[in-house]
């Protein structure tokens, strides 16, 4: 099975504009040369069309970088070589590692489609949102039994653990304090040759030693995070919601993502005390090198499936279950996707592997959390599949389904699923819990969660953030201290305020559904959420009362599946 890599560069193919199609390209001979008009015409066109950006223009654009690829695939490298630092504002040396690793993904994927057939308007929608919505034609999970009709929820023990949440470490062992923190790279602080400044000896901004807002994780940093772990919880078992390697995708490969995941790793494995339940990110390695790594916490026959599939089922305790996904099969940055995706919703039949684990659950009646990278709540998980995870989410839930965890955006979040269309206190019946990185990638502040756990019903009577304020770093630096790690927030006393809960009831999906509705009528207690969200860095964008911005994003909380967003269909990168 081939894992896939993040792929910024595959936003080039679907960013093209081409005003009208070419003449001849419906009868292409073979490989035309450089010279010949017709190649000169297409690159030609393409290149003047890049200013355009409508879904006539993108589809028209796919349409003749098919037929360039058809007549010489080398050119149509050289040409997305060609377009690509205008088009990501970024460096030639990045565009080259780019269009080396990912180009011929891209042309594949192109070549394979069916673009007449639907697929440029689909990828045009999915990929850069130019493109009006699709419909959402996934059809029906079909389920081994109908949902019990007595189905509900075990209650609580009383018995409480500690559970740590870590997400998006993103190490860079190429991290070098005194470099220059502001470049044109997609990720900075290196002894880079060019950086995209105009020459100068001394750096704009110079990385501390503890990191920066547009950095990956420096080491230092990591170790002092999981330090601090330590000094305040216990934690009885740690999910990890993926993503080790740091943001350099244009040189990223097997050789180097190795090291960088088995370094993290054994550092969690040596300063935290507890087993670490991990998953499969956008930027990890191939699964046989993860499963070595994580054979240290995971039984074999777990292993075993990470080979195949990059997804595992394991037990930690009776009646308890981890089910982690491998969400590279919903990554919309996934080129190896679209060769085949009108036909293959549901790539390696991971969802009704999925659907037999939590059928088996249900019917051993046992507690299940489920594990992701990319929430199929966010706007880079293809459409189709999930609407198809939110029909097994909604099959499951909340009698098997306890909670789900993802990562991803960087971001301190959450995501709401609902058993109706009508988004209700009633209806409300899952939570994705959204995971705050580790990396301070980009203008956030590092931080983790721990949750206090039920180990009768195994769901969250709380959830707290631990952070430290990076701006301070220099600080730190010029004083020889440390980060100033400290309690951020507990949502149950944050958001309790606003929606009162008795100690018995955890925080479930209809109270977070009623925490929405407090910030639709209560600015205070958005903008408390909007700055928990960043992790309260002081770079946080605004997110104006009265503006679009507050209902798109309350909109964006309900949506446990993408097509419910409301926020815009920008580029992700993350
Ligand atoms: C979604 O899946 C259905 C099959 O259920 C398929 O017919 C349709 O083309 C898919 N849509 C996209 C955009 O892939
Ligand atoms: C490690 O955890 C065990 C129980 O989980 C505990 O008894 C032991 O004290 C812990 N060790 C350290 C160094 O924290
Ligand atoms: C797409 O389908 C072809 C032909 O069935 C197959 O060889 C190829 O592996 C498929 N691609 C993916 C990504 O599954
Ligand atoms: C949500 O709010 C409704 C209406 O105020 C209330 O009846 C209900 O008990 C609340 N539920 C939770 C779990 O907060």
């Amino acid at each position: 099975m081939r894992l896939p890599t993040v792929i910024l560069a595959a936003t080039l193919a679907v960013s093209l504009t081409y005003s009208s199609p070419a003449p001849a390209l419906s009868n292409p001979q073979a490989t035309l040369n450089y010279d010949d008009p017709v190649i000169q015409r297409l690159r030609t066109d393409i290149k003047n069309a890049l200013s355009q950006r409508d879904c006539h223009g993108c589809i028209a654009g796919l349409f003749a970088f098919k037929a360039l690829s058809t007549l010489n695939r080398k050119l149509a490298l050289l040409t997305l070589n060609e377009i690509c630092p205008a088009l990501l504002k970024t460096e030639k040396d990045v565009c080259l590692g780019l269009t080396e690793t990912q180009g011929p993904v891209i042309l594949d994927s192109l070549e394979a489609s069916n673009l007449a057939g639907g697929d440029a308007k689909a990828l045009c929608y999915q990929l850069t949102g130019v493109c009006g919505p699709l419909p959402i034609t996934s059809g029906t999970m079909e389920f081994p039994k109908s949902r019990p009709p007595d189905a509900v929820a075990p209650p609580a023990s009383g018995n409480q653990i500690d559970v740590l949440h870590l997400s998006d470490w993103h190490y860079d062992p190429l991290y070098v304090p005194g470099s220059e923190a502001v470049c044109k790279k997609p990720t900075c602080c290196r002894d880079y040759k060019t950086d995209g400044n105009s020459k100068s000896t001394t750096p704009i901004r110079a990385a501390s030693s503890w990191g920066d807002y547009a950095c990956d994780t420096p080491m230092k940093l990591a170790k002092s995070l999981l330090g601090h772990v330590q000094e305040v919880a216990q934690p009885a078992l740690a999910i990890l919601t993926g993503d080790i390697p740091p943001h350099d995708i244009w040189l990223a490969d097997e050789a180097t993502v190795v090291p960088i995941e088995k370094e993290s790793y054994d550092t969690m494995a040596s300063i935290l005390n507890t087993t670490v339940y991990p998953t499969v990110g956008n930027h990890e390695a191939g699964p046989v090198n993860l499963a070595d790594d994580w054979e240290k916490w995971l039984p074999s026959e777990a292993i075993e499936s990470v080979r195949d599939y990059g997804a595992y089922n394991t037990s930690p305790r009776k009646g308890f279950r981890i089910i982690s996904l491998n969400t590279n099969f919903c990554y919309r940055n996934n080129y190896y996707l679209y060769e085949n995706w009108t036909t293959l919703y549901d790539p390696f039949h991971q969802l009704k592997w999925l659907v037999n684990q939590l059928q088996a659950a249900e019917d051993a009646k046992e507690r299940v959390w489920i594990i992701g990278h990319v929430g199929p709540s966010q706007i880079d998980c293809i459409q189709n599949w999930s609407a198809l995870y939110y029909q097994v989410v909604q099959r499951y839930s909340p009698h098997v389904i306890a909670e789900q965890f993802f990562g991803h955006t960087h971001r301190d979040d959450f995501a709401l699923y609902y058993n109706s269309d009508q988004k209700t206190v009633k209806s409300a019946i899952a939570t994705a819990w959204i995971g705050p990185s580790v990396t301070p990638f980009r203008n956030l502040n590092p931080g983790y969660r721990i949750y206090k756990v039920d180990t009768g019903s195994w769901n969250i009577f709380d959830s707290e953030t631990y952070v430290a304020d990076l701006s301070k770093a220099a600080i730190w630096d010029a004083t020889g201290a440390t980060p100033d790690w400290h309690f951020e927030y507990s949502a149950r006393k944050a958001y309790g305020a606003h929606v009162p809960l008795a100690d018995h009831e955890p925080l479930s999906a209809s109270w977070w559904h009623n925490v929405t509705e407090a910030f639709e009528k209560n600015d205070d207690a958005f903008q408390q959420y909007w700055t928990y969200r960043g992790k309260s860095a002081k770079r946080i964008p605004e997110c104006v009362k009265g503006s679009a911005c507050p209902a798109n994003i309350v909109c964006d909380l309900r949506a446990g599946k993408s097509s419910d967003m409301c926020s815009s269909r920008g580029f992700v990168t993350n």
